[in-house]
């Protein structure tokens, strides 16, 4: 719909953007995802690590995208080749934008089949199917789900399908109404969560697991993880936010923006890890439990409550709506470019777009079946897209956007479209010339081992 004649989409309402951008922020990175990483690194150092690099890598890098988006009025690609030229920058940093789509839509190829588990998972609520009351129940349960690539296949496929039509139906109509209900009710149903683990017994050992830095207790193979972390949770670096930004009325204050968006998406991310690990200790539970953690764990603590299979379902109904608000952020960008560059519609933008995600994720999704053996280097397909992303291409995209804006091209352009005052500037300058690049560099020498920090 969108095309050279016309002007750019923007959001309807005043807060059309910072609910679309926190609607792809929160999802299952926060709720599915931190928890278990954390669990995997062994808790507070990681948690310290990811908070460090959210504000000190996150926040300028997210700043740094909006700017381009905005700018550039495009998707990921056409924006960076716009502003890049505008300082007369050469086009290959385009190259930025496209490592960026590509990145986002690795991320959905695998992104869909954890959104199929919660779906699954909120079928099995509503019939009755999680009726197990031990450990070992829960752990057999979730293997079953798995087992069958129809069953697993069926969920991944109604996300993907789920996620189309609703990118395929416009910037405005689908994205901006949903999450401005989706948003406040899931953080309700957070509290209540945790507010049932602060009486479960494990509470003060969740804490201590979260919030005690054991110096010294986190691998560089941990401090990656956190990086690469911090970018998935914020949705930096694929083409989400950038696209997002896109759509963004001039006179929004991009600064004010993003640190809502990041405290909302750290606040329900630490809230999650508060609902989950009380009921990982309280039931003797291995915090490494890996991917399946929430799907073993939060259904026992429902099963304990009063009215769980009530509150279970509200649960599963969020989770399933956070992860669809993320999703589609994901393909936003290849639909943007897609409608402004090839001249076709965004309904066939969409489907089309669809198509090759679904085979994708398909393979991803055959990873808990009859593919798992397909490994190299001992991961199998759906942990190479997570891997590949996460730990490096959303951390190198980061750090090429940044350099870009910092050393690159005219201060001029983000002087005005950060409109801060000129302490405010300087400081983002700063951040996005030094601390931002280096931290993400150290980390990056640090995992390959070149030196120990
Ligand atoms: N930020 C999302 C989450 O935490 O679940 C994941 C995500 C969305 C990553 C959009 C990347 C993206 F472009
Ligand atoms: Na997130």
């Amino acid at each position: 719909m969108t095309n050279d004649a016309q002007p750019r989409t923007q959001w309807l309402g005043r807060w059309g953007f910072v609910l679309a951008a926190t609607g792809s922020a929160v999802g299952l990175g926060n709720i599915w995802k931190f928890p278990y990483i954390t669990g995997e690194y062994g808790g507070g150092a990681f948690v310290l690590v990811y908070l460090a690099c959210i504000l000190a890598v996150g926040v300028p890098v997210m700043m740094t995208e909006i700017a381009f988006g905005r700018r550039g009025r495009g998707s990921p690609i056409d924006a960076i080749r716009r502003v890049a030229g505008e300082s007369g920058a050469s086009p290959v940093w385009s190259l930025l934008g496209w490592m960026a789509m590509l990145c986002g839509f690795m991320i959905l190829s695998f992104y869909v089949v954890v959104a199929g588990w919660s779906f699954a998972y909120l079928w099995k609520m509503l019939s009755g199917g999680l009726a197990g009351s031990s450990v070992d129940e829960m752990a057999a349960i979730f293997g079953a789900n798995n087992e069958s690539p129809l069953n697993l296949g069926f969920w991944s496929t109604l996300v993907t399908v789920a996620t189309m039509a609703i990118v395929g139906k416009g910037v405005q109509a689908g994205i901006e109404k949903s999450v401005s209900w989706m948003m406040p009710g899931m953080v309700v149903m957070l509290a209540i969560l945790i507010g049932y683990g602060a009486f479960s017994g494990g509470f003060v050992e969740a804490l201590r697991f979260l919030f005690t830095f054991d110096a010294g207790s986190l691998s560089s193979e941990g401090m990656l993880a956190a990086l690469g972390h911090a970018f998935f949770t914020l949705s930096l670096a694929s083409g989400a936010i950038l696209t997002y930004g896109s759509y963004l009325p001039g006179r929004a204050s991009i600064a004010r923006t993003t640190l809502s968006v990041a405290v909302a998406d750290t606040v329900v991310a630490l809230m999650a890890g508060l609902a989950i690990f009380p009921v990982i200790f309280a039931n003797g539970m291995e915090p490494a439990s890996g991917p399946g953690l929430i799907f073993m764990s939060l259904p026992l603590a429902f099963q304990a409550m009063p009215l769980g299979t009530l509150f279970g379902i509200l649960f599963f109904v969020m989770l399933s709506m956070a992860a669809l608000t993320s999703s589609i952020s994901m393909v936003e960008a290849t639909v943007s470019w897609l409608t402004d560059n090839k001249g076709i519609s965004r309904r066939t933008a969409s489907w089309g777009t669809g198509i090759v995600l679904w085979l994708i994720s398909t393979l991803a999704m055959l990873s808990f079946n009859v593919g798992a053996e397909w490994t190299l280097a001992g991961k199998h397909f759906f942990g190479w897209l997570d891997y590949l992303t996460s730990r490096w291409m959303m951390p190198l995209g980061g750090l090429g956007m940044v350099l870009l804006a910092g050393f690159v091209l005219k201060n001029e352009a983000f002087r005005e479209e950060l409109g801060l005052s000129p302490a405010w500037h300087a400081l983002w300058l700063f951040m996005v010339r030094y601390v931002s690049p280096l931290g993400i560099l150290l980390i990056f020498v640090d995992a390959l081992g070149i030196a120990r920090v």
